[in-house]
């Protein structure tokens, strides 16, 4: 037997390390205790901390409102809280309540015919991360519309990213304060609003505790692939605003809104293009005899891509270690301009980017087929993607609110309804605007990225069909009134803006970029 170790291998302890382990077990009874104690002093450290950190830049909602609101939906489904709070596990009395939210909201939406009702969120109060940006816009909209309580968290730094780099969205959208007061006009709903960024945890945990969200959309990142490629500098910006940002949101719900439920937009774009199918999120494998179902692998093409796999990976661990509840939601390419909300008064537009930055592929080629630019296809065009309608991504969100994960889970979802290569886009973009009058031509352009131009491509997104999501089809007809939409912009359209600037390879130092 070695030295300091018995029979079975493990370490023979001494005095000093039995005393040492005295001591241990005498502080962990100490700081159990202490815990104990902190724990009855919370909410009133909490209060405490809420009247000495105000919210500088927030527009404050009505507290009374608020709270009718919130009291209203735990009251109603009370019995299923009750039921809940009874089980035998022994629920603290934090997820009793908890249990209460949950039992106000695990609704599917195919069991929801009045899943667009007045008051189909009732009960829910929805903090919108990224609410002035594309999806955030119309989600929060939408989600005002049925009843959700809704609040916009935004720093703003996308239209700070036009301005610096001269482009512009074709729609021309107004200010966030301008948007959100003709909201109240045309609907008669409130939105608070948060502007600030969440990368100041002090922020973000003063608009926690003031909103006290049931839960919470992230939207709030640098979403660009090539703006992540163009530089050192906006490689490391996207990494940190986007990683930093959610770990900031992770912590903010476990600290101030244990219950609150993290909805946060991830892309399919994680999963690259493997060549098997892409399952939701988890994989059932069998290795050397043994069976376990992981985390699918990620294989990120960008920073801003890889922004996305280390924040699903930092969602997990704190979803298992605190016991809060996530989903993540893998999205495709999202298209389209209108939804009914935003089409409510000109000043609600939502914005459409053209650019080779910002834009994405099917808005880019249409806008490109509207102003008589050839579309752009790069290299083979065989690259093939998940795309979504905004009219799916706003519903997406609410089945996604509407059914949170248990404590302690992290649901992944694939938010995309059809899958289409580039080619086949710009087929599509043809025919329809030969439809509508115009003469679309396509060019191949050297493709920028590095990526598979021709590929196996088979992911797999039924889950939120299962929870009602009935999906909108890319048909010819509604092309068509896309191209028509977007002739009516035509004059705002920089056609310097159009061709591609950013290549994967060529990304260096601001230094080495500005030298060339
Ligand atoms: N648009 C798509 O096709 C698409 C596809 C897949 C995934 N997504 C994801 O959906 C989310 C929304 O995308 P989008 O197209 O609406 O982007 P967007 O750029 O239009 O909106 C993002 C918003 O977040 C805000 N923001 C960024 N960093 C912030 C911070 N640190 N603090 C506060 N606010 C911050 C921006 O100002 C902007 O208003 C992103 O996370 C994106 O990665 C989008």
């Amino acid at each position: 037997m070695d030295r300091g170790l018995d029979k079975d291998g493990l370490f023979l302890e001494d005095a000093s390390a039995r005393r040492r382990r005295g001591d241990w077990a005498r502080a962990k009874a100490r700081s159990k205790a202490k815990n104990r104690e902190k724990s009855r002093m919370k909410p009133l450290a909490i209060a405490r901390e809420e009247r000495a950190r105000p919210c500088a830049e927030d527009v404050a909602p009505s507290r009374a409102t608020r709270n009718g609101r919130l009291t209203k939906g735990i009251f109603t489904f009370a019995s299923a809280a009750n039921a809940l709070s009874k089980s035998a596990n022994g629920a603290t009395f934090a997820n009793a309540r908890a249990a209460r939210v949950r039992g106000a909201v695990t609704i599917t939406a195919a069991h929801r015919p009045d899943a667009d009702a007045e008051d189909a969120g009732k009960g829910q109060r929805v903090m919108i991360i990224g609410g002035d940006g594309y999806c955030g816009w119309a989600t929060a909209l939408h989600l005002s519309k049925r009843g959700y309580a809704v609040s916009i968290v935004d720093n703003l730094c996308r239209r700070s990213m036009d301005d610096q780099l001269g482009f512009n969205s074709l729609s021309p959208i107004k200010g966030i304060h301008e948007r959100v007061r003709k909201w109240k006009e045309v609907s008669g709903r409130d939105i608070d609003l948060f502007v600030g960024d969440v990368c100041d945890y002090e922020f973000l945990g003063a608009a926690f505790k003031k909103f006290a969200p049931t839960a919470c959309v992230h939207f709030g990142e640098q979403r660009s692939a090539p703006y992540s490629m163009m530089d050192r500098t906006r490689a490391v910006f996207t990494q940190t605003n986007n990683v930093m940002g959610t770990i900031n949101v992770l912590y903010a719900i476990k600290e101030f809104a244990p219950e609150c439920h993290c909805i946060k937009l991830g892309t399919m774009g994680e999963y690259g293009t493997p060549n098997i199918d892409i399952e939701e999120g988890y994989i059932t494998i069998t290795h050397n005899g043994r069976t376990d179902t992981l985390p699918y692998p990620k294989q990120g093409g960008s920073f801003y891509h890889l922004s996305k796999c280390h924040d699903s990976a930092n969602m997990l661990f704190c979803t298992k270690a605190w016991g809060i509840r996530t989903t993540d939601l893998n999205q495709g390419v999202v298209y389209g301009l209108s939804t009914d909300e935003t089409d409510m008064h000109p000043d609600l537009v939502n914005r459409l980017d053209y650019d080779a930055v910002f834009g994405t592929a099917l808005n880019r080629f249409c806008i490109q087929a509207a102003v008589g630019h050839p579309m752009t296809v790069y290299g083979k065009g065989g690259q093939t993607r998940g795309f979504l309608n905004i009219r799916d991504t706003v519903r997406c969100i609410q089945i996604a609110c509407d059914n949170p994960a248990p404590p302690g889970e992290m649901k992944i979802y694939n938010q995309f309804t059809e899958q289409f290569s580039v080619n086949e886009l710009a087929a599509m973009i043809t025919e329809a605007g030969k439809k509508v009058g115009l003469n679309p031509e396509v060019i191949t352009v050297p493709n920028p990225r590095t990526e598979m131009e021709e590929h196996y491509y088979n992911a797999k997104n039924s889950k939120l069909q299962d929870l009602g999501l009935e999906p909108i089809a890319m048909r010819g007809e509604f092309l068509e009134g896309l191209l028509k939409q977007i002739i009516t912009y035509k004059d705002r359209v920089d056609q310097r803006l159009i061709l591609p600037g950013v290549n994967w390879k060529e990304s260096a130092s601001v230094a080495e970029v500005i030298a060339k």
